[in-house]
């Protein structure tokens, strides 16, 4: 297989859009002037149909999807028992605030979070949201006035969660003034780390920042309302800490008096072979920040779980915009966690993750741009690394994820340096381990070719000119 992409009509839908979408200036600026230099335009596409475990673009040519609507379909595309579900909620009920099916979810999640220690729930429309409820949440119940965040986190598009996020070092700009109660400290990467420190001590550096370095030189404890954490850095590269450093982090919160917030909008409902992704660690938040799975991955419903006094009686902490827990967006959660109940869901996402770690275990020693294979259960990663002073590692990754569309298998690739691949946890075996055999088609193709200026696409390969 070998598409040539974008096909005529996604090409010329691309065009269209130019004129009137976000950044379509900027695009066609930057497509300009990479074609002058000799660079090939990235590999693009615009979704026509999806089903199941593939997507078909407006040209009809098919792709394996690792990309799952950014993480968001737990049971593959357009499941049709979900279908039906949000069908008859949206028949019944329209939209409304006062329906039942909240009460019944809310219900339902709080015997599914971590240790059945999390009861009450607050709805959101998105993570976003819900992320940025989460934070509010916690300043209000402590009365406190900074959140400690991370180094490469992705909390969100909002105002509140661009300013807690550090996806790089442009996130801020501008928002500078705003961002006075967010403390940024380093998260535990596997790779890249200072030359001389074993994993481990970089593990204990970043748990030392914490604990030492922020409270005596940066903000006294007794000010500190939160850690925000993702239990598995998703946006900014699939990063998987380890389990001292999150059974460090609930120790120092508990410590000091601190709540943790775990953020499991990517990581939570299965996506790492769990319910949540923390009980990976044997911690249990004292907040829980749901999204993305939880919509089945037809209707956005997302929200904050926490402990009966943090969210049991907060008069400050007001929540939920108008579309917060639609009748559409809970009948999506209920219908997906019956399934999830009824097949077996985590059993399945659990052992797709052992398939995947063990078909890619040896693409680190196999080729020398990949940097390292990353997994836990269905939060995959691999990073790639470019020769010295040939390219930026992140064309490296691009230039793969480009050459996997091409060979009809669809990943993500922004602006990190890794692929990350997110299918759905319910993923026929086959397809994963055809989509993974040409993914490893595609690492070979680029180790072999090289990379040179010229050989790689630019720009990011979403279609994210817009
Ligand atoms: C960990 C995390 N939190 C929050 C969000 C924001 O969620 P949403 O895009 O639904 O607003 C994302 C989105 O990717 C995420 O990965």
């Amino acid at each position: 297989m070998n598409y040539k992409l974008p096909g005529d009509k996604s090409r010329a839908l691309l065009s269209r859009g130019l004129p009137h979408m976000r950044n379509g200036l900027r695009y066609q600026a930057a497509s300009e002037k990479s074609a002058a230099k000799g660079f090939k335009p990235p590999a693009q596409m615009i979704v026509g149909r999806a089903e199941g475990d593939y997507v078909w673009d407006l040209d009809g040519n098919r792709f394996i999807d690792l990309q799952n609507g950014w993480a968001t379909n737990p049971l593959g595309h357009c499941h049709p028992e979900i279908i039906e579900a949000v069908h008859l909620a949206h028949k019944q009920y329209g939209f409304q605030w006062e329906h039942p099916l909240r009460i019944e979810l809310a219900e339902q999640l709080a015997q599914l979070m971590p240790g059945k220690a999390l009861p009450r729930f607050s709805f959101e429309v998105s993570g976003t949201e819900a992320a940025e409820s989460a934070i509010h949440l916690a300043l209000c119940y402590t009365r406190r006035r900074y959140i400690i965040s991370f180094s490469s986190c992705f909390h969100g598009e909002g105002l509140g969660t661009k300013m807690v996020s550090a996806y790089n070092s442009d996130n801020n700009l501008y928002m500078e003034a705003w961002a006075g109660g967010v403390l940024k400290a380093p998260y535990p990467y596997s790779e890249n780390i200072p030359a001389g420190m074993t994993q481990e001590q970089y593990v204990d550096y970043c748990l030392w920042y914490l604990e030492t370095h922020i409270t005596e030189f940066v903000v006294p404890a007794e000010n500190i309302a939160a850690i925000l954490i993702e239990p598995g850095l998703a946006e900014g590269g699939n990063w998987i800490p380890s389990v001292s450093f999150m059974q460090g982090i609930r120790r120092i919160c508990d410590q000091n008096d601190w709540l943790m917030i775990a953020d499991e909008v990517l990581t939570g409902v299965g996506r790492t072979g769990k319910m949540w992704a923390v009980e990976h660690y044997d911690v249990i938040p004292d907040i829980l920040v749901a999204g993305k799975h939880l919509s089945g991955g037809i209707e956005a419903c997302a929200g904050v779980a926490a402990r009966d006094e943090i969210l049991g009686d907060n008069p400050r902490a007001t929540a939920g915009s108008t579309f917060a827990g639609t009748p559409g967006g809970c009948a999506a959660a209920l219908k997906t966690l019956e399934i999830f109940e009824r097949d077996n869901i985590l059993q399945q996402s659990m052992a797709l993750g052992e398939l995947a770690a063990q078909r890619m275990s040896d693409w680190g020693s196999r080729y020398e741009i990949v940097g390292q294979v990353r997994t836990l259960g269905l939060l995959m990663g691999v990073s790639f690394r470019a020769p010295e002073g040939v390219a930026e590692d992140f064309h490296v990754a691009r230039s793969v994820r480009d050459a996997m569309l091409r060979r009809g298998v669809w990943a993500i690739c922004d602006n990190e340096a890794q692929v990350r691949m997110y299918p759905a946890l319910n993923m026929a075996p086959d397809v994963l381990r055809q989509g993974l055999d040409l993914m490893e088609e595609a690492i070979d193709e680029v180790q072999r070719k090289g990379v040179t200026a010229g050989d790689y696409p630019p720009m990011p390969s979403g279609n994210v000119g817009f």
